[in-house]
This record gives structure tokens, sequence and C-alpha cells, in this order.
């Protein structure tokens, strides 16, 4: 399955990196050629002979090292490879990495490289916590590169929690989920976000959405060799690379933007959190405190998923619920009344789910009146899940 693919495994310090020799060992066996590269903190754990005898190829441990095997230059293994998996991935390689920093073989490489870097960070609960963690992985993750999250369980430290290095199988479904082109020659349309739907030149009405889950979409659906277009509400997030990107701000806006693309496309998920309400007119100036109460006159705004669903044709039509309560009843009653393939739903109320969180806990409904209930996943992973759905649809027809 990995025939002629190079795969760059880039070994960090942490206990985990015995799990590495597994792991590079099953990529070989898979057909991969497995070049490692391992720092001096993995050295400590893990030595070069060992993956240098799984891999079949040549440790490089140190920046200056001449090379032994292959007949290029170091550098040439950053345009080589086909991935790069950095397993594990301390907190030091993702802060590294994520400041420029390149002191080392490896971070030289990942900033030399064009190929995808997958990062498996493994490490004590507090310190991937760590809102200084956290936003370098946010950061990258918007810079297009990606990660595997770590599991929860008992960690070497002592401690319990989220930071246990995913394992091998899981790392390797993952790489073989970037090798899937399943979506090349076909169009997506993705629109993610809130919007924003204005009072006066200073205030609006809004909603919490964060745009994460719809990023995750147009990612990975991008990886999976979708064309896609993005039509997004106003969010904090980086636009994904390699993506038509459409900023909008009101349910208006979106709803106008939507009707010059839907027509071309194959799949179309609506993630976004559009206002169901408007204030009804738009005040030009500022509105100046009173010493009453304010009313403002609320309208609907246009409901862009029902004219979707209305004007279906043979695409695959994705919707997503947020509820607070009777889920199932109200997504069902979404899921038919806007005309869908299938409805992502969630229960906004859940710990690690829902808005502005990195993972999602969501439920699948079909018009089959089946349902797949998916655990606690990234959003990255949940996207994965969906589009996976999607191409299923797409096979059938
Ligand atoms: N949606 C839309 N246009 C709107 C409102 C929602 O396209 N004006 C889409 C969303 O993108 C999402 C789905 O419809 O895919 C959500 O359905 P909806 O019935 O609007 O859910 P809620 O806004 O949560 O509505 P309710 O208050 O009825 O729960």
């Amino acid at each position: 399955m990995l025939n002629n693919k190079t795969v760059v495994v880039g070994v960090t310090g942490g206990i985990a990196a015995y799990k590495t020799a597994e792991i590079v060992s099953r990529l070989k066996k898979l057909g991969a050629d497995v070049n490692c590269i391992m720092t001096k903190g993995a050295q400590a754990f893990l030595t070069p002979l060992t993956l240098s005898t799984l891999s079949g190829n040549p440790v490089i441990t140190d920046m200056f090292q001449k090379p032994e095997k292959w007949n290029v230059e170091h550098i040439a293994l950053a345009d080589k490879a086909d991935f790069f998996l950095i397993a594990p991935a301390t907190a030091n390689v993702i802060g590294k990495v994520s400041s420029g920093i390149a002191d080392d073989f490896l971070t030289t490489t990942i900033m030399a490289t064009h190929a995808k870097v997958i990062f498996a960070p493994a490490m004590n609960v507090n310190m991937y916590n760590s809102p200084i963690l956290q936003e370098n992985i946010t950061k990258l993750k918007n810079l297009g590169y990606y990660f595997i999250e770590p599991q929860e369980g008992n960690l070497a430290c002592g401690y319990s929690g989220k930071g246990k290095m995913a394992e091998p199988e899981i790392i390797i479904n993952h790489l073989l989920d970037f090798l899937k082109k399943d979506l090349e020659g076909k169009r997506i349309l993705i629109t993610a976000g809130p919007t924003r739907e204005p009072i006066d030149p200073v205030r609006y009405l809004t909603n919490k959405s964060s745009g994460k889950m719809g990023y995750a979409l147009a990612r990975c659906a991008q990886q999976r060799g979708a064309q896609v277009t993005l039509i997004s509400g106003p969010t904090n997030l980086d636009r994904p690379r390699g993506v038509a990107f459409i900023p909008v701000e009101s349910a208006e806006e979106m709803l106008v933007e939507v009707k010059k693309f839907y027509l071309e496309q194959d799949i179309i998920i609506k993630a976004a959190a559009v206002a169901d309400y408007r204030p009804q007119s738009y005040n030009s100036q500022k509105i100046k405190k009173l010493n009453d109460d304010l009313q403002l006159q609320l309208e609907r705004t246009p409901d862009i998923l029902s004219f979707l669903g209305e004007n279906k044709g043979n695409k695959v039509l994705v919707g997503f619920a947020a509820e607070t309560n009777d889920l199932k009843e109200n997504a069902r009653k979404k899921l038919i009344k806007k005309n869908l393939d299938f409805i992502v739903a969630n229960d906004v109320t859940l710990e690690d789910a829902g808005f502005n969180y990195d993972t999602n806990k969501v439920t699948l409904y079909y018009r089959d009146d089946t349902q797949q209930d998916l655990p606690l996943l990234s959003k990255d992973e949940v996207a994965n899940c969906i589009l996976n759905e999607v191409n299923k649809l797409l096979n059938k027809e």
C-alpha cells in the first residue's frame, strides 16, 4: 500500500519512542521507503541501530553527518518525502517548528519540506493542556500541519490524562487515510463559522460558532483531492491552504455567495451556524441609549440550507444541527424538512464538544432512519468520518 512512498519518521525525546520502532517496522512492511531522523533526546530512549535495522536505511542523528547510503544531499530528503511523521512529538519540537526554529536536522528538514507533516504528540497531560502548546498546535494546524490526537490514559510521568501517544495502528491508519485521494475531481462547497447580523455601525447579532468544524472539513476534503470552496462567516482562523476562500458576514451575504457556486457542486456541507434572525431594520447611525428599554424587532433570515434542499438535484447535501435537548428528534426533523442526505448532530451542552473546542462528539442521522454515533474525536477526525459517508453516497449513485 505504501509502495514507492517515502516516509520520513522524526523521533524526538519521549518514552513513547519505543512505539516508534513498531511504526517503522509496519511502514516498512507496507512497502514504504522509511528514513528516520532522531534528535539527541530521542537517542536517550531508543538506539539508532534499532531504527536502522527495522527501516533498512541509515538513521540521521546529526546535522553534519556524512551521508552513508543515499547519493543525495541530506536536504533532498525534504524533497523526496511523501510524508513526515514526527512520533513522538514533544512540546519542544512542536514549539520549535511553530516558532520557525531550525537548529537541528529534524527541524531544518521539516522547514524545508513540501510534504505533509504529521505530528503525533506525547507528553505530560499538563504540558499538553498548556495554553502555550495549544496555541502552537493551533498555529501549525492553520498552516496545514496535521496532528494525531494523543489518547487519555496513565502516563509514564505518573499522571493520568490526555498525553499518551496514539497507538501505532491508529497512526498507520491516519497515514493511509492521507493517501486516499477518494475525492479527486469532486467539487465541494462548505460553509463555516457564524454570521453577523448588523444592528447599527458598531453592533451586531451573532453566535458562538468558531468555524473550526467547517475549516476542518475544508482542510480534510482538500487533502483527499477535492476542489474546495469555503464560504465563511467571520472567524479567527487562518484560511486553509489550497481552498477557494470566500469571506462573508451576514446570512444574506452567505446566501448570495452560495447561489453563485451551488449549481456546479457535487457535495455541499453546511457547517455554518447561520443566524436565524436579524434586525428588521439597520440603523445607519449608532443607536443612542434611552432611559427606557430598547425593543429590537427581528425578522427571519433566509434559510440557505432549505433553499439548497429544494434545489438538491443529485448533489450530496449535508447539514448540521447543534442542539441542547431532544437531539434525535430535532435533528431528524431538520434532516427531512431540509431534504438532506444526512445530518450531523451534536449536543452542545456536552463537555469537550461543540463550539470552540478542538474535539467534537456527533451523531450522524440518515434518511433511512439509521444513525451512527461517533465517539469523542478531534474535529479533523470527525471531518474525515463525514467525508467517508459522503464518499459512500457518491459511489452509490
Ligand atoms: N442553516 C441555514 N440557513 C439558516 C439557518 C440554518 O443554512 N438561516 C443551516 C445551518 O448551516 C445548519 C442547519 O441549517 O446546517 C441548522 O438547521 P436549523 O434548523 O437552522 O438549526 P438551528 O439554527 O439550530 O434552528 P433551531 O433554532 O430550529 O434549532
